[in-house]
């Protein structure tokens, strides 16, 4: 089974992965222990910058007793002498029980799964898709919130090229959310997105104005503008800085809204939203490691009564 597509998991896998992901916290903690994936080998491939999807996978590997081989940039791969991206992965999937995979180009992920007999986990492929970042959207929300469905999400900034929200929008739709999509009109949600939302039965807000809907949101998604995939510099500069969450934008929000972010942050959130009882982007980040054991266990077949 490969996970290059939020839409490769129905509601009801989703469901036992994030069940699964609460037993996991402990020994994400490193407050037990567990040996279920001993013996296996995760071969962690990152053509593109990364810190919490790399880094978690990685500890989640470790916490599970598996062992990670790595690369953390094309420049020390055999691509740089012309290799193709098939062949390398022909020659991973030989060194390794599952590849996770982040590429700058879209598409590349179904690619790849299409040339491994092995699973192939889409960690972010260009602008496409994020599926196991909106496993760990989903498990913060229904950790923080109690639940998902009927919840006010506010999704805001870069919604045409931020990958996490593309993924987290269609799951968001498909357990019942109510959904508001906040960006300047060259950023917004793609057309396929938003036809994939209203095939869920529901009808996304669109609007460009974050302090119209503050008020009413009971979780709120903060996004970076991606600099880094815009054709023109001159239409980044357009839009850079247009949204930033502060303390004084927060005193017109609920006192049991979440602020949640798939970071990195630029300079979209106020550190001083940090020390604010709304701030949950951290918490996040950590819930990538159990999410991913729990992903990792579904995918390799450990079984949680194998702890030492
Ligand atoms: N959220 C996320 O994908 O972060 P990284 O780019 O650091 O992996």
């Amino acid at each position: 089974m490969d996970i290059v597509s939020i839409r490769d998991l129905s509601k009801g896998q989703i469901e036992e992965i994030l069940d699964r992901s609460k037993e996991m916290v402990p020994y994400a903690r490193g407050e037990k222990r567990i040996k279920a994936l001993d013996g296996r080998v995760l071969a962690n491939l990152f053509f593109e910058p990364s810190t919490r999807t790399r880094l978690s996978f990685e500890s989640a590997a470790n916490r599970l007793g598996a062992r990670v081989i790595e690369v953390s940039h094309a420049s020390t791969t055999s691509m740089m002498k012309g290799e193709t991206l098939a062949d390398t992965i022909r020659m991973v999937e030989s060194y390794s029980d599952l590849i996770v995979l982040r590429h700058p180009h879209e598409g590349a992920a179904r690619l790849a799964a299409h040339f491994s007999s092995k699973p192939v986990v889409n960690a972010g492929d260009g602008a496409g898709q994020h599926p196991t970042q909106t496993l760990l959207d989903l498990f913060t929300i229904r950790e923080e919130k109690g639940a998902i469905e009927d919840m006010n999400v506010v999704i805001v900034g870069d919604l045409k090229y931020g990958r996490t929200v593309h993924s987290l929008a269609e799951a968001l739709a498909l357990f019942g959310a109510e959904l508001t999509f906040v960006a300047p009109k060259t950023l917004q949600m793609p057309k396929e997105t938003v036809e994939q939302v209203k095939r869920s039965g529901k009808r996304p807000r669109i609007t460009t104005d974050i302090e119209e809907v503050i008020s009413e949101a009971d979780v709120l998604y903060v996004t970076r503008i991606q600099k880094e995939r815009f054709p023109d510099a001159t239409e980044y500069e357009k839009v850079a800085g247009i949204y930033r969450v502060d303390r004084s934008m927060l005193r017109e929000a609920k006192k049991d809204l979440i602020v949640m972010h798939p970071l990195p942050r630029v300079d979209e959130i106020a550190p001083e939203v940090d020390y604010t009882d709304h701030a949950r982007y951290f918490q996040q980040a950590f819930n990538g490691v159990p999410v991913r054991m729990a992903l990792l266990m579904e995918l390799l077949g450990g079984e949680l009564d194998e702890g030492i």
